[in-house]
């Protein structure tokens, strides 16, 4: 069964995340899921691409997905993860694509979490990007090659 896959903060990363996912059809749009702060903002999404769920906040997109990317500003990360912790499943795969936050410091409020960083550049809008990618120790030989 393919996993679902939820994005938190649809801002440019978010935005690129979705249109990248969806016009390469690596992930059906139906098992994508979208939240952001100002909700208004995703109503735009559904316009585009009318299976993506839309959520009304963070924690009832954690309680859906498999993987979880957080793409919020770096001083906005943690108060979106304490927000949003509670509620994420055990299992899920969190990846962060801020470049300045560590592992440890995430691994701090997602205790014994799977926790990647995959930090693309801007020119991944053309499909030309380098993506530095790393991962913490929960995170096994599957997940990286997802
Ligand atoms: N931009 C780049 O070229 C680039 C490249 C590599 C990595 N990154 C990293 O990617 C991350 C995102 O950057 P960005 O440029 O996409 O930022 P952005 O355009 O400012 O988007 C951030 C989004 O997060 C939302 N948000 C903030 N707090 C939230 C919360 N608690 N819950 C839900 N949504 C929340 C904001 O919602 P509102 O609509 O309410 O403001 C906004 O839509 C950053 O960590 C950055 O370091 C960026």
């Amino acid at each position: 069964m393919e996993q679902k896959i939820g994005v938190i903060g649809y801002g440019s990363m978010g935005k690129m995340i979705f249109s990248k996912f969806a016009q390469s059809k690596a992930i059906d749009t139906s098992n994508l899921f979208a939240a952001n702060r100002t909700f208004e903002k995703t109503i735009d999404l559904n316009r585009i691409y009318p299976e993506i769920n839309i959520c009304g906040n963070n924690c009832a997109l954690a309680k859906e997905v498999d993987v979880l990317f957080i793409c919020v500003k770096p001083l906005e990360m943690k108060a979106a993860l304490m927000e949003t912790i509670k509620n994420i499943r055990n299992n899920c795969h969190i990846i962060s694509l801020n470049g300045s936050i560590l592992c440890k410091q995430l691994e701090q409020i997602c205790i014994n979490k799977r926790i990647s960083k995959v930090i693309p550049s801007a020119t991944a809008e053309a499909n030309q990007s380098v993506t530095l990618v790393c991962h913490n120790n929960f995170v096994e030989d599957e997940d990286k090659k997802f």
